[in-house]
């Protein structure tokens, strides 16, 4: 099988814990390591929930970096919730698991030169802010030739943004590293928030994750029931995304989502930083610099991650010892 090399770079955050736990429990996926970047939480926070989420898995092999504490230029803002900071051991059991010394954009960067020397190019999970990423590509523009692609949550486009009434998260945080990324040359397959939101996962789903699972899907249902991210006003009916977990179902399953190639871009400042657009019906001259996901298979995409939860965590037990 050819597996895809994957660099998750991440904010978690609980989405970012389904993708995370996603990702190793597919064997499509070569995990070369977890890039952290300040989003949803504080750096710090965020590379201990990183950190939590290898060793519930049983996965500490999968090295851990820290990345940018904050955005390139604008102000930092943080996601809604938080005020959780460090998912609590309640949720997901402490560990001694600790990041590695080398900084996460070193780490992009040598894994980006191992793949141009080796031939094997290296897919980017970009599930965060892009600041990391962005200083990447400035601080070493040869990063370019050794990433296959950037796999992105982000933006809104005929979706209404939700941190503002115009922006997605991720873009929101930090503008100009989106517009770095996204006009880095680097091939890009994103996901707005248009596509996130189409799949919503409830009670029948957590109890899925708890009941296959083991102590990994045990802890992604505390997860998602602790932080609600259902809207029934914005969606109409019950449930919540799980947004960061497509980029990793993308890799995994692509039939499961369709998109259309076409030029995006962002706005950097001023009243309406963060506002994303995509050029859907070709009137600017812009050339088309990304592959645009517009539809998912909600059903396909939420038995995807129930089963692959369960085969990840079936065997191992809330006492920590593999059943098996
Ligand atoms: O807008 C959703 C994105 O912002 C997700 O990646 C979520 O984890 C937060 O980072
Ligand atoms: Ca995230």
């Amino acid at each position: 099988m050819n597996r895809w090399r994957v660099i998750i770079d991440t904010d978690p955050g609980v989405d970012d814990a389904a993708a995370i736990l996603l990702a190793l429990a597919s064997p499509e996926i070569e995990l070369l390591g977890i890039s952290v970047v300040a989003g949803n939480v504080g750096l710090e926070a965020s590379v201990r929930n990183a950190c939590k989420l290898v060793a519930v898995a049983r996965r500490p092999d999968v090295p851990v970096y820290a990345g940018a504490a904050r955005p390139l230029v604008r102000d930092q803002v943080f996601g809604k919730y938080a005020n959780v900071g460090a998912f609590s051991d309640a949720l997901v059991p402490a560990t001694d698991v600790r990041p590695r010394q080398l900084s996460a954009v070193q780490f992009i960067a040598d894994k980006a030169r191992e793949a141009t020397a080796n031939g094997h190019k290296i897919t980017i999970c970009a599930i965060g802010p892009l600041t990391n990423i962005a200083l990447a590509l400035l601080l070493h523009p040869d990063v370019v030739a050794g990433v296959e692609q950037i796999v992105a949550m982000g933006g809104a486009f005929s979706a209404l943004g939700h941190r503002t009434a115009w922006s997605e998260y991720n873009v929101h945080a930090d503008p100009h590293a989106a517009d770095i990324v996204w006009n880095s040359g680097v091939p890009l397959v994103l996901f707005p928030l248009d596509v996130t939101m189409q799949a919503l996962f409830s009670e029948d789903d957590f109890r899925g994750f708890e009941a296959r699972g083991g102590l990994p899907g045990k802890c992604l249902a505390r997860l998602l029931r602790a932080y609600d991210r259902s809207d029934i006003a914005r969606y109409g009916r019950p449930g919540g995304p799980i947004h960061d977990a497509m980029t990793v179902a993308w890799l995994v399953r692509p039939e499961l989502f369709q998109g259309q190639m076409t030029a995006i871009g962002v706005t950097v400042d001023g009243p309406t930083a963060g506002h994303t657009w995509a050029d859907f019906y070709g009137r600017t001259d812009h050339a088309a610099n990304a592959m645009v996901m517009k539809t998912a298979n909600e059903a396909g995409f939420r038995q995807l991650l129930v089963e692959r939860i369960a085969n990840l965590g079936a065997n191992i037990t809330p006492a920590g010892e593999n059943a098996a």
